[in-house]
């Protein structure tokens, strides 16, 4: 089967049909080395890596610029996540960077920045930077209403899954901390595939599930609030039914591996499964991402710090121990409709690593 054909049959119901999300090209991308010269190290062996003594705003006003930002969404969607220390940069050079990460590895011409549906107040800020902050938890607000767990394991998502056409990145600089607390967990969905026995693997693959965001919309009535109705970054995501179906093992454009594309925060539903199937599989699945902590990283936020990570391939979380303010500014670009591509390869395969299963030996 086609990736054009995959697309075509995972398109919900209601949303354009291909013309606005699928890539030019899906032919992963090399890396060129272009950062290489600036110190880094990384925090594990699967996930996340942290440049020393590097701006944004310098890559984004270099001569090169662009050869830096395209290596640089090269190195974000092989390590999941890439944290920059005490950054100065602009909401606007923000901004910038999200739709140059987007652009030069691909995405869809149609792709903009995303606007998020709770995103309809009317502050100094554009519409295109979602605020992160305790000031407005909205968690709080739909625990008491929608009856949610009070396990902080519940919130592992991805972001905006429930878009027709989701995220390829999310840039977040944090500029107001508590003394302590706060950290964000990510956790590899490349390395969550690559976990599977391949025969589990293989039946996951061409699976669909349905992403879920009305809760939005059931805790935004509930407290009086509309919701951003509009387009929101992509022809694709406009109106409030805030559902989408997307692969269950999605093929990263950028890298061309596998990795497991299910959040415990807005999967709901493996279609082609009964309820009963589909509830099980996905408690696994979610375990696998949340219960292996040797494919995630943690990281302890300092004021002006920025974290860019690949949504399309990983999955993270934050921790709520504080009781101070915690407040950023995050941009999300969106990337293509996400689609399984049978002849991609997992992370380990294509780095020649073997997998660290005790069945595999
Ligand atoms: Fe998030």
């Amino acid at each position: 089967m086609s990736i054009t054909q995959t697309v075509t049959q995972t398109v919900p119901t209601g949303t354009p049909r291909l013309s606005h999300f699928v890539r030019a090209s899906t032919t992963p991308l090399q890396p060129t080395g272009a950062l290489d010269k600036y110190e880094h190290f990384e925090y594990t062996p699967v996930i996340g890596r942290e440049y020393k003594n590097v701006q944004l705003s310098d890559l984004l006003k270099a001569d090169n610029a662009d050869e830096l930002i395209r290596e640089l969404a090269i190195i974000i969607s092989q390590r999941n996540v890439v944290f920059f220390r005490n950054q100065d940069i602009t909401l606007e050079e923000q901004q910038l960077l999200g739709n140059k990460l987007g652009i030069l590895s691909g995405r869809p011409k149609e792709s903009g920045l995303h606007i998020h549906p709770t995103d309809n107040q009317p502050v100094d800020l554009p519409a295109e930077i979602h605020t992160i902050t305790s000031e407005k938890d909205r968690v709080k607000e739909y625990k008491s209403i929608l009856d949610i767990s009070e396990f902080s394991g519940r919130e592992w998502h991805s972001d905006i899954t429930f878009e027709p056409v989701p995220s390829d990145f999310a840039i977040l600089k944090v500029h107001t901390l508590p003394e302590n607390g706060g950290d964000t967990l990510w956790s590899s969905g490349y390395e969550a595939y690559d976990r599977l026995s391949p025969a589990y693997a293989k039946y996951l693959e061409g699976l669909t599930a349905l992403h879920d965001g009305t809760k939005f919309a059931t805790g935004a009535a509930a407290t009086g609030k509309t919701l951003f109705a509009g387009v929101r970054g992509n022809p694709a995501n406009v109106g409030l039914e805030l559902k989408a179906v997307h692969p269950v093992i999605r093929t990263n454009p950028v890298t061309g591996w596998k990795g497991l594309f299910v959040n415990r925060n807005f999967t709901k539903r493996i279609l082609e499964l009964t309820k009963d199937e589909s509830d099980a599989t996905l408690e696994y699945l979610h375990r696998v991402v949340t219960e292996n902590h040797d494919m995630q990283v943690r990281f302890r936020w300092q004021k002006n710090d920025v974290a860019i990570w690949a949504n399309s391939s990983t999955i993270h979380n934050v921790t709520r121990d504080y009781d101070e303010k915690r407040e950023g500014y995050r941009v999300v670009s969106l990337g293509e409709k996400p689609y399984f591509d049978p002849a991609s390869r997992s992370r380990r395969e294509a780095l020649g690593l073997k997998k660290r299963l005790w069945a595999s030996g």
